[in-house]
C-alpha cells in the first residue's frame, strides 16, 4: 500500500477506481485532516465522498448499527466511520456488506499510521532496520503505529509515564524514559496529550504527568543526526512539541499531513477492487 500511495503521490489523477461510485464518512467526532484528504482523496479516484454528521443521520433517534449498516451498504462503495467507541466501528463493520474503514476510535488510528510509515519511508528511503520513537501518551495514534510498525519491520518505541503507556503490543519496545527510546531513532513522534475521546477533566493531570516528554530541539538532537520529527496533527505548540520543531528545518509534519490523502486513496483503491 505505502508502493502504491507513492506513486498515487505522484500521479494524483491516474486512478478512477472510484468512479461514479460514492462512499460514506460518518463522523461522530470532530475532523479536519481526516474530513478533507478522504474527500479529496475520493474525488480524485473519480468517487463522491458522502459526509455524514451522525448527528444529522437516524442514528440519533434510535435507528440501529445495524440497519444503518445494511442500508449504507446498498448505495455505497465503503464506509468510514469516525467515533469514540471503538465497539461501535466494530459492530458497523460486522453488518455492512462493503468495506467499513477506521477514520480514528478512541483505540486505534490505522489511516494515520498508514500515513505515519509512508512519511518515513519518503524520509528515510526504506523502512528496512528503522526505529521510530514515540514519546508521550499512549494513545489511539501510538497503538496504531506499534500495530502497523510491527508488521511493516519498523522498530517503534514506545516513551511514556506510568498510567499513560500502552498495554504490551506486538513488537513494540516500552519504556518511561524519553531520552532512551530517542536515542539513535531516525525519527521522533508525539501526539497531543489530551485526546478527543479523553475525559476533558482528566486535562491537568495529564499535562502534569506528560511535561517531560515534550519533543523539543534538545530531545531532537539526541537522535541520529537526520533523524525528523513527526506529528499527527492538530498540534499544542509549547505543549506537547515547540514551535521550533513543529515549525523547524527537521519536522516532516506537513507532508505526514498531506500523506493522509494519496496513504487513503491505495487504501481505497485495495478495498473495493473486485
Ligand atoms: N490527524 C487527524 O486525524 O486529524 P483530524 O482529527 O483533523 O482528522
Ligand atoms: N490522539 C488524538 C488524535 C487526533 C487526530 C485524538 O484521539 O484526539
Amino acid at each position: 500500500m505505502i508502493d502504491r500511495a507513492l506513486e498515487l503521490k505522484a500521479a494524483p489523477y491516474s486512478s478512477d477506481a472510484l468512479a461514479r461510485r460514492a462512499v460514506a464518512l460518518i463522523f461522530q467526532r470532530p475532523s479536519t485532516r481526516t474530513r478533507v484528504s478522504f474527500e479529496a482523496g475520493i474525488a480524485e479516484l473519480g468517487g463522491h465522498p458522502m459526509t455524514l454528521r451522525a448527528e444529522e443521520t437516524q442514528l440519533t433517534r434510535g435507528e440501529s448499527v445495524r440497519d444503518t449498516a445494511h442500508v449504507l451498504s446498498r448505495h455505497v462503495a465503503a464506509i468510514g466511520i469516525r467515533t469514540g467507541d471503538h465497539g461501535f466501528a466494530e459492530e458497523l463493520a460486522r453488518y455492512a456488506t462493503v468495506p467499513v474503514i477506521n477514520m480514528l476510535t478512541a483505540e486505534h488510528h490505522p489511516c494515520q499510521a498508514l500515513a505515519d510509515l509512508m512519511t518515513l519511508r519518503e524520509a528515510l528511503g526504506s523502512l528496512e532496520g528503522a526505529t521510530v520513537a514515540y514519546v508521550g501518551d499512549g494513545n489511539n495514534v501510538a497503538r496504531s503505529l506499534a500495530v502497523l510498525g510491527a508488521i511493516a519491520g519498523v522498530r517503534v518505541r514506545i516513551a511514556a509515564p506510568s498510567g499513560y503507556q500502552l498495554e504490551p503490543v506486538s513488537g513494540a519496545e516500552l519504556t518511561d524514559d524519553p531520552r532512551a527510546a530517542v536515542t539513535g531513532a531516525d525519527a521522533i513522534y508525539t501526539d497531543v496529550w489530551v485526546s478527543m475521546n479523553d475525559d476533558p477533566q482528566s486535562a491537568a493531570a495529564r499535562r502534569r504527568a506528560l511535561a517531560p516528554y515534550r519533543l523539543d530541539d534538545a530531545l531532537l538532537d539526541l537522535a541520529r543526526p537526520g533523524a525528523v520529527a513527526l506529528h499527527c496533527l492538530p498540534a499544542h505548540p509549547g505543549e506537547e512539541i515547540t514551535a521550533e520543531v513543529l515549525y523547524g528545518p527537521r519536522q516532516r509534519i506537513w507532508e505526514q499531513a498531506e500523506n493522509r490523502r494519496h496513504a487513503q486513496k491505495a487504501l481505497l483503491e485495495l478495498l473495493t477492487s473486485a
